[in-house]
């Protein structure tokens, strides 16, 4: 059977063989940018990731309130490293831990709902959405109402813009979301609640706090980084347990499987397919000489497919002996959120399985949403039996 997204993962394939490390002129970043370096091979990419005094993260363009601008993951030290330290004072390893009974909780009531006797559920809306929304939504302290306001919101950011409409969403999204926060924000101000954003105006280092701009620029990536990667990540888990029945048996019979099989995922799948930095200085990679000032985009959803650190790369394996992926990154801007995605989807796979069985495809057509910076599933139809 055809794999999903088959032509873009022949494209790493081509291109890791042939062409590892190339320039293209026309090539539309998901910010609105055009033109790119194209980086394949995992040694590249991890060489792009770990070297951040050469690839910076400051890529995004100057304008007025683009509020990823303002973000950890788009500042390099040392504005990233106090950014980094002040929000890990209050999102911590723990503090996501002590998620989980809540998340179990949640995502209980949510299966009671969806799993019903018709056999039949649309995975991705009734299961992949809500579920990461939600916990983000607590972290944040966002009220159910407009939970469906920020799916929008989040999803026109991320979408690969084609038109200059479609660009202008994007700065659009994010004005609105901004708006939206800095009312929170001065409300926790004045009365803090148990939420992130009320711990992330308390919290200092030498003396210094975040400003309103640093904190508006958090709240935005948390529900970037946080949300579609976590959905997507959902979604091809459960369609990858679609493609393979013997997994799903093996999972049954070995729950504890499932952290492997949710890694492999990571890896075959990955949420986040490349990230961007800009050329701080000309240099050279895989023989081809990078200018000062250009954009490159690392894709770590093809280092993730590397033969010569996966063999077999392309098939599911959840005995391989590598599984160091670099889907949540790697080097200074590692995924600050890894231990709470894998809570989540550790947690929902186990009690999702727990609950049934037999997963198949309504059917075999089964589109990627218009985005290449994420491997998202529009709609996943699926039928399943209760164990
Ligand atoms: C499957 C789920 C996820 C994937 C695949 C993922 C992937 C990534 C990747 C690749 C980066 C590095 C970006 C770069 O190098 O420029 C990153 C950074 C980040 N992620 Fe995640 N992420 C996931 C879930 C989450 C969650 C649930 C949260 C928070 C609730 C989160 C918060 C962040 C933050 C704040 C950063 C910026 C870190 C920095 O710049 O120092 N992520 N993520």
């Amino acid at each position: 059977m055809k794999q999903l997204g088959e032509e873009i993962f022949t494209w790493f394939k081509e291109s890791r063989q042939n062409n590892p490390v190339y320039y293209d002129k026309d090539y539309a970043l998901w910010f609105g940018a055009t033109g790119t370096w194209h980086v394949f091979r995992n040694e590249d990419v991890r060489y792009v990731f770990s070297n951040h005094q050469i690839f910076s993260s400051e890529y995004m363009p100057k304008v007025q309130d683009n509020y990823l601008d303002k973000a950890m993951s788009s500042n390099d030290p040392p504005f990233h490293r106090k950014l980094r330290l002040l929000v890990s004072q209050a999102f911590t390893p723990k503090a996501m831990m002590d998620l989980q009974p809540w998340i179990e909780e949640y995502v209980d009531q949510l299966l009671d709902q969806v799993i019903t006797d018709s056999g039949k559920m649309e995975f991705v809306r009734d299961i992949a959405v809500p579920i990461p929304m939600q916990v983000i939504a607590r972290m944040l302290g966002v009220p159910n109402k407009d939970h469906a306001m920020f799916k929008d919101w989040s999803f026109k950011i991320v979408k690969q813009p084609t038109n200059e409409a479609e660009a202008k969403e994007f700065i659009e999204a994010q004005q609105a979301m901004g708006e939206y926060f800095r009312e929170v924000i001065k409300e926790r101000t004045e009365k803090p609640e148990n939420d992130i954003i009320s711990q992330l105006i308390q919290v200092e280092l030498d003396g210094q706090k975040l400003t309103e701009d640093e904190l508006l620029g958090f709240c935005v990536v948390l529900l970037l980084a946080g949300n579609e990667t976590t959905t997507n990540w959902l979604s091809s888990t459960i369609l990858t347990l679609a493609e393979n029945p013997d997994i799903q048996e093996r999972l049954a019979k070995n729950p504890d499987d499932i952290s492997l099989l949710l890694e492999e995922v990571l890896r075959l799948r990955s949420p986040a397919q490349y990230q961007t930095r800009k050329a701080k200085q000309d240099v050279v990679l895989g023989g081809q000489t990078i200018k000062k000032g250009d954009l490159v985009a690392a894709w770590q959803a093809s280092a993730n497919r590397d033969e010569s650190v996966f063999p077999n790369a392309d098939q599911v394996d959840l005995d391989r002996k590598n599984m160091d992926h670099v889907a949540f990154g790697h080097g200074i801007h590692f995924c600050l959120g890894a231990p709470l995605a894998r809570v989540e989807a550790s947690v929902t796979i186990k009690k999702l399985l727990e609950r049934i069985k037999n997963i198949r495809l309504q059917s075999e057509d089964i589109e990627l949403n218009q985005s290449t910076v994420t491997y998202s599933i529009k709609e996943l139809p699926i039928r399943f039996d209760r164990v």
